[in-house]
């Protein structure tokens, strides 16, 4: 029966994207390295063991492809599984990307335009994700225990998005393959805004006080690193604080509107919904 495979589909933008697809009565299948095994349509599927490539891809015609995590170099494992998917017929394939381009990541940028190539192909260009302040990022943990932000990014803006808003986009590709699509979208939240403005944020709506502590890049990326991200991962990750800082990502988009018929959820909305999150 043609329906959606949905990779990544027990992490935050996947699981509610296969909860907005059921909802909707789309067949869909839920990818993950472990599935569960109370769910009739989940599936095993690991990028690094291409023998679970074909069963997931078997009989579907949509695809939502969140690439391997926490790598600079995901093509390798990607290209085969977009040729594989090709032959297989799939009329529609969503990948969630990064509006942030990561330094020393050509082939980031190269499989977004092969997918971008690819018939039915779609890039969405997802901003930093609102849940990046929840655990078990580094961010929330660190807001959690110390009531503090550190950042390399100054007063630089982001157009800080809900993975909620990222999963409701990618649904509206998915759940109709004959929709009309572009091949490339700017996701993000309804406006620009710096760690700072997140902090009075937070402090304003959870009564908890958090303030912000300038960090260099290099600082950032060893507090990465401790984290337990790839060391090349968590370089690059912190390079892109220069950029935040220096304004190069201070853009929004309406795509969410565009495609989900409504406004994308407010960072003040978000943390609302979460407060409980960041008592210590
Ligand atoms: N965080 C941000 O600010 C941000 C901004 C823009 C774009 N993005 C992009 O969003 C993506 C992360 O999305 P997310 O936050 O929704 O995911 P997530 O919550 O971090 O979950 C990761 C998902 O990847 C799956 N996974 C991990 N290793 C895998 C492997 N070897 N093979 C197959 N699946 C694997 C996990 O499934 P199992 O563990 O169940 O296998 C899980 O479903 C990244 O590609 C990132 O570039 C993030």
């Amino acid at each position: 029966m043609p329906g959606v495979l949905v990779t990544g589909g027990t992490g935050r933008t996947g699981k509610a994207l296969v909860r907005e697809l059921r909802a909707a009565g789309v067949p869909t299948r839920a990818a993950s390295r472990n599935p569960d095994a109370a769910d009739p349509d989940a599936i095993r599927f690991d990028w690094h063991d291409p023998a679970t490539h074909g069963p997931a891809l078997d009989g579907r015609d949509r695809v939502f492809l969140l690439p391997p995590v926490e790598s600079v170099d995901p093509l390798p494992l990607v290209e085969p599984f977009l040729r594989r998917a090709r032959r297989a017929g799939v009329r529609r394939l969503v990948l969630l990307g990064s509006a942030i381009v990561l330094p020393h990541a050509p082939s980031a940028v190269e499989m977004a335009a092969q997918v971008r190539a690819q018939p039915g192909g779609v890039v969405l260009r997802a901003s930093g994700f609102m849940q990046n302040f929840l655990r078990p990022h580094p961010l929330a943990d660190r807001v959690r225990r110390h009531g503090e932000i550190r950042t390399a990014a100054g007063d630089g803006r982001l157009g800080w998005v809900d993975a909620r808003d990222v999963a409701a986009s990618a649904a509206a590709l998915l759940a109709d393959p004959g929709v009309h699509a572009r091949s490339d979208y700017l996701i993000t939240g309804p406006q620009g805004m710096s760690y700072p403005e997140a902090a009075r944020i937070l402090t304003a709506r959870t009564g908890r006080r958090v303030r912000v502590e300038r960090v260099t890049e290099r600082e950032q990326a060893a507090a990465y690193r401790a984290s337990g991200m790839p060391a090349e991962f968590a370089d690059a990750l912190a390079a892109v604080e220069r950029g935040i800082a220096e304004g190069r990502e201070d853009r929004v988009s309406t795509a969410v509107r565009e495609l989900t018929g409504r406004p994308p959820r407010a960072f003040a909305e978000f943390v609302s919904a979460h407060a409980h999150e960041w008592t210590p």
